[in-house]
């Protein structure tokens, strides 16, 4: 059960917060000495009250019936946008899905105080930690290394009221994507109606696949691949959202999770559309006519 935080559990809070943090300073090798102010050593209940009562953060806990295990804030900022803070879950709740439950609990909670955005910091070095973010939509948005950190701070952002309401994951690689369920998809498209079931069974397994798949009625409503050699260049095909789930955000949202992936952000990014440059133009995509050339196969 995820509820508020009430003022005399801010020191079984706090508790709570350093130890899940302490696996993260584990992992990377972050002391009391050459990093104090990291999660795992600054927080305290005096900090938490400020919170609380400085800064008025939204605060809840995730209670099993042994005790609490998970905690997460939100803070209220100007321009419709808030912070998530100090998401943890206790190791020993770990991988049952209460850290995913608080995310998704801080996002609806975010969306019913009308933000817009949810933006959140990770340590940049934990890629396993980004990936798990980006499968509720949060895409990378910059680094900042300060002193007093032996690490980079990662910004991640989630855009929150368009996609509001759907329980979907991105998911990413061809074998976490069933092909019937893409094969549906680009049988309704004008480029990919007539490719064979085999045909497109190749190019996933040659491709890097991206698709987005709704809990709530166990379905793909969304898929992209990528054709790269990482190093130069990187074409983005198939980019299709089910007819059925179209302006909600989730053709946005897949695009700017593909382009935001650092094995792409450096490279010169390609695609042919007939209708939709309105959408790629949001991630930088320019139309290059007079410059672009495209050979058919032959018959
Ligand atoms: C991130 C966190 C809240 C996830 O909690 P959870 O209850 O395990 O979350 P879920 O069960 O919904 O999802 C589990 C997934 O988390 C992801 N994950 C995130 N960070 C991870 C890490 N450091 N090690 C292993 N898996 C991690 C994995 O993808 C994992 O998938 P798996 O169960 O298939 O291995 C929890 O790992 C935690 O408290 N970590 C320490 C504090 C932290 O880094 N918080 C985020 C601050 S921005």
């Amino acid at each position: 059960m995820i509820r508020e935080v009430r003022r005399e559990e801010l020191s079984a809070c706090a508790d709570l917060i350093r130890k899940s943090f302490q696996t993260v300073a584990d992992e990377f090798g972050f002391t009391r000495e050459n990093a104090p102010r990291f999660t795992a050593f600054a927080t305290t209940e005096e900090r938490l009250l400020w919170h609380m009562d400085g800064e008025h953060r939204l605060m809840y806990l995730y209670e099993e019936d042994d005790g609490l295990c998970g905690y997460y804030s939100l803070l209220l900022r100007d321009q419709n946008e808030c912070e998530l803070g100090n998401l943890s879950v206790l190791p020993e709740y770990r991988h049952r899905g209460i850290g995913g439950k608080l995310l998704q609990h801080a996002m609806k909670t975010a969306e019913e105080q009308k933000c817009t955005v949810m933006k959140l910091s990770i340590v940049k070095e934990n890629t396993v930690l980004r990936k798990w973010y980006e499968g509720y939509g949060a895409i990378h948005t910059g680094t900042e290394k300060f002193d007093f950190f032996p690490f980079t701070c990662g910004y991640m952002k989630i855009m929150l009221q368009e996609t509001a309401g759907m329980d979907f994951r991105i998911i990413e690689g061809a074998d976490q994507i069933n092909i019937d369920e893409v094969v549906r998809l680009l049988k309704t498209t004008y480029w990919a109606n007539n490719r064979s079931k085999e045909q497109i069974r190749k190019s996933m397994e040659n491709s890097s696949c991206y698709g987005i798949w709704l809990n709530d009625e166990q379905k793909l409503v969304g898929f992209a691949r990528v054709i790269s050699d990482f190093a130069t260049t990187y074409y983005l095909a198939d980019v299709i959202i089910d007819s059925d789930y179209r302006h909600r955000g989730l053709g946005k949202l897949l695009v700017s999770h593909i382009v935001s992936q650092p094995e792409y952000t450096c490279l010169r990014g390609l695609l042919l559309t007939m209708d939709a440059h309105g959408l790629y133009e949001k991630y930088g995509f320019q139309t290059v006519n007079g410059r672009a050339m495209v050979k058919s196969p032959d018959r």
